[in-house]
Protein backbone atom coordinates (compact mmCIF):
# COMPACT_ATOMS: atom_id res chain seq x y z
CA UNK A 1 0.00 0.00 0.00
CA UNK A 2 1.44 3.10 -1.02
CA UNK A 3 -0.01 6.55 1.11
CA UNK A 4 0.96 9.90 0.39
CA UNK A 5 3.26 10.57 3.62
CA UNK A 6 2.00 14.29 3.83
CA UNK A 7 0.75 14.36 7.73
CA UNK A 8 -1.78 16.95 8.37
CA UNK A 9 -2.38 16.20 12.56
CA UNK A 10 -1.31 12.50 11.80
CA UNK A 11 -3.85 12.44 9.34
CA UNK A 12 -3.06 11.32 5.62
CA UNK A 13 -4.03 11.49 2.28
CA UNK A 14 -6.37 8.35 0.94
CA UNK A 15 -7.36 7.81 -2.83
CA UNK A 16 -9.72 5.41 -3.97
CA UNK A 17 -12.06 5.02 -6.61
CA UNK A 18 -15.75 4.86 -5.20
CA UNK A 19 -18.37 3.65 -6.74
CA UNK A 20 -16.30 4.50 -10.56
CA UNK A 21 -15.91 7.99 -9.14
CA UNK A 22 -11.89 8.93 -7.88
CA UNK A 23 -12.56 10.65 -4.71
CA UNK A 24 -9.64 11.78 -1.99
CA UNK A 25 -10.10 12.26 2.22
CA UNK A 26 -7.90 13.39 4.70
CA UNK A 27 -8.01 10.82 7.87
CA UNK A 28 -6.81 9.27 10.70
CA UNK A 29 -4.65 6.26 10.28
CA UNK A 30 -6.80 4.26 12.97
CA UNK A 31 -10.42 5.54 10.97
CA UNK A 32 -12.49 1.85 9.85
CA UNK A 33 -12.78 2.31 5.85
CA UNK A 34 -16.44 2.43 7.46
CA UNK A 35 -15.77 5.31 8.95
CA UNK A 36 -14.34 7.09 6.40
CA UNK A 37 -17.23 6.34 3.97
CA UNK A 38 -20.28 6.85 5.80
CA UNK A 39 -18.77 10.00 8.05
CA UNK A 40 -15.97 11.38 5.60
CA UNK A 41 -17.80 10.71 2.36
CA UNK A 42 -21.17 11.09 3.15
CA UNK A 43 -21.85 7.47 1.59
CA UNK A 44 -24.57 6.78 4.63
CA UNK A 45 -25.82 3.70 2.45
CA UNK A 46 -22.72 1.80 4.21
CA UNK A 47 -24.92 0.64 7.78
CA UNK A 48 -23.01 0.48 11.22
CA UNK A 49 -24.32 -2.66 12.72
CA UNK A 50 -22.06 -4.48 15.47
CA UNK A 51 -18.73 -2.97 14.69
CA UNK A 52 -17.12 -6.34 15.36
CA UNK A 53 -17.52 -8.05 12.24
CA UNK A 54 -20.13 -10.11 13.12
CA UNK A 55 -23.49 -8.83 11.44
CA UNK A 56 -22.55 -8.20 7.84
CA UNK A 57 -24.09 -4.95 7.95
CA UNK A 58 -21.60 -2.53 6.84
CA UNK A 59 -20.89 -4.70 4.01
CA UNK A 60 -18.75 -3.20 0.52
CA UNK A 61 -17.14 -4.64 -2.22
CA UNK A 62 -13.29 -3.73 -2.01
CA UNK A 63 -11.57 -4.42 -5.78
CA UNK A 64 -14.84 -6.70 -6.32
CA UNK A 65 -14.90 -8.76 -3.15
CA UNK A 66 -16.91 -8.24 -0.16
CA UNK A 67 -15.78 -6.99 3.00
CA UNK A 68 -16.66 -5.99 6.51
CA UNK A 69 -15.66 -2.16 6.15
CA UNK A 70 -15.68 -2.43 10.42
CA UNK A 71 -13.19 -4.46 10.10
CA UNK A 72 -10.78 -2.50 7.42
CA UNK A 73 -8.93 0.28 8.07
CA UNK A 74 -9.76 3.29 5.55
CA UNK A 75 -6.11 3.55 4.47
CA UNK A 76 -6.20 0.11 3.50
CA UNK A 77 -8.87 1.51 0.64
CA UNK A 78 -5.59 3.46 -0.79
CA UNK A 79 -5.58 2.93 -4.91
CA UNK A 80 -8.41 0.23 -5.06
CA UNK A 81 -11.91 0.09 -5.49
CA UNK A 82 -14.70 0.38 -3.49
CA UNK A 83 -18.27 -0.17 -4.62
CA UNK A 84 -21.34 0.60 -2.16
CA UNK A 85 -24.82 -0.50 -2.44
CA UNK A 86 -25.03 2.66 -5.16
CA UNK A 87 -22.71 1.19 -7.10
CA UNK A 88 -25.24 -1.22 -8.20
CA UNK A 89 -27.33 1.39 -10.02
CA UNK A 90 -26.59 2.02 -13.49
CA UNK A 91 -27.74 4.59 -15.77
CA UNK A 92 -30.95 2.97 -16.34
CA UNK A 93 -31.78 2.20 -12.87
CA UNK A 94 -32.23 -0.55 -10.56
CA UNK A 95 -29.94 -3.28 -10.70
CA UNK A 96 -31.79 -6.50 -11.55
CA UNK A 97 -31.33 -7.80 -8.08
CA UNK A 98 -32.53 -4.19 -6.23
CA UNK A 99 -35.63 -5.15 -8.28
CA UNK A 100 -35.83 -7.74 -7.23
CA UNK A 101 -35.78 -7.09 -4.04
CA UNK A 102 -38.55 -4.11 -4.39
CA UNK A 103 -40.88 -6.87 -5.90
CA UNK A 104 -40.72 -9.69 -2.99
CA UNK A 105 -40.69 -6.99 -0.21
CA UNK A 106 -37.72 -8.00 0.89
CA UNK A 107 -36.50 -4.67 2.80
CA UNK A 108 -38.52 -4.76 5.68
CA UNK A 109 -36.40 -1.45 7.77
CA UNK A 110 -34.37 -1.98 5.20
CA UNK A 111 -31.56 -1.48 7.89
CA UNK A 112 -29.50 -4.96 6.65
CA UNK A 113 -30.39 -4.71 2.40
CA UNK A 114 -27.34 -2.87 1.45
CA UNK A 115 -25.12 -5.74 2.99
CA UNK A 116 -27.29 -8.27 1.68
CA UNK A 117 -27.61 -6.63 -1.84
CA UNK A 118 -23.60 -6.53 -2.09
CA UNK A 119 -23.64 -10.31 -0.81
CA UNK A 120 -26.16 -11.53 -3.28
CA UNK A 121 -24.93 -9.56 -6.32
CA UNK A 122 -21.34 -11.41 -5.46
CA UNK A 123 -22.39 -14.30 -4.76
CA UNK A 124 -24.88 -14.45 -8.52
CA UNK A 125 -21.82 -13.22 -9.83
CA UNK A 126 -20.01 -16.18 -9.80
CA UNK A 127 -23.14 -18.87 -8.53
CA UNK A 128 -25.66 -18.15 -11.75
CA UNK A 129 -27.48 -21.01 -11.06
CA UNK A 130 -28.24 -21.52 -7.06
CA UNK A 131 -29.84 -23.62 -5.22
CA UNK A 132 -31.99 -22.08 -2.34
CA UNK A 133 -30.17 -23.77 0.29
CA UNK A 134 -27.24 -22.25 -1.81
CA UNK A 135 -28.43 -18.49 -1.12
CA UNK A 136 -29.44 -19.71 2.27
CA UNK A 137 -25.78 -20.24 2.87
CA UNK A 138 -24.34 -17.02 0.76
CA UNK A 139 -26.58 -14.68 3.19
CA UNK A 140 -25.80 -16.65 6.47
CA UNK A 141 -22.93 -13.62 7.55
CA UNK A 142 -25.53 -10.93 7.24
CA UNK A 143 -28.11 -10.90 9.98
CA UNK A 144 -31.91 -9.66 9.50
CA UNK A 145 -33.05 -7.78 12.70
CA UNK A 146 -36.23 -7.89 11.25
CA UNK A 147 -35.83 -11.66 10.00
CA UNK A 148 -37.40 -11.33 6.82
CA UNK A 149 -35.10 -14.08 5.46
CA UNK A 150 -37.75 -16.16 3.52
CA UNK A 151 -38.23 -12.89 1.36
CA UNK A 152 -34.93 -12.08 0.74
CA UNK A 153 -34.03 -15.47 -0.78
CA UNK A 154 -37.26 -15.41 -2.71
CA UNK A 155 -35.78 -12.33 -4.66
CA UNK A 156 -32.41 -14.08 -4.67
CA UNK A 157 -33.89 -17.04 -6.31
CA UNK A 158 -35.80 -14.90 -8.37
CA UNK A 159 -33.09 -12.52 -9.98
CA UNK A 160 -30.68 -16.07 -10.71
CA UNK A 161 -33.61 -17.30 -12.58
CA UNK A 162 -33.94 -14.50 -14.68
CA UNK A 163 -32.12 -13.92 -17.55
CA UNK A 164 -28.19 -14.04 -16.54
CA UNK A 165 -27.58 -10.87 -19.25
CA UNK A 166 -30.23 -9.21 -17.67
CA UNK A 167 -28.18 -9.51 -14.05
CA UNK A 168 -25.16 -7.91 -15.48
CA UNK A 169 -26.70 -5.28 -17.60
CA UNK A 170 -24.65 -2.85 -15.26
S1 LIG B 1 -20.96 -3.41 11.35
FE1 LIG B 1 -19.45 -4.44 10.23
S2 LIG B 1 -19.94 -6.54 10.41
FE2 LIG B 1 -21.35 -5.53 11.75
S1 LIG C 1 -34.89 -5.47 6.88
FE1 LIG C 1 -34.64 -4.69 8.90
S2 LIG C 1 -32.73 -5.49 9.52
FE2 LIG C 1 -33.16 -6.52 7.70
Amino acid sequence: MTVRAEDTGGRRRLEFVLNGRPVEVWVAPHETLLAVLHDALGATEVKYGCGEGVCGTCTTLLDGAPINACLLLGLQAHGRAVTTVRGLRGAEGRHPLQQAFVDHEAAQCGFCTPGMLLVAYVFLRDHPAPTRRQIRAALAGNLCRCTGYTRIVDAVEACAAAPRASREAT
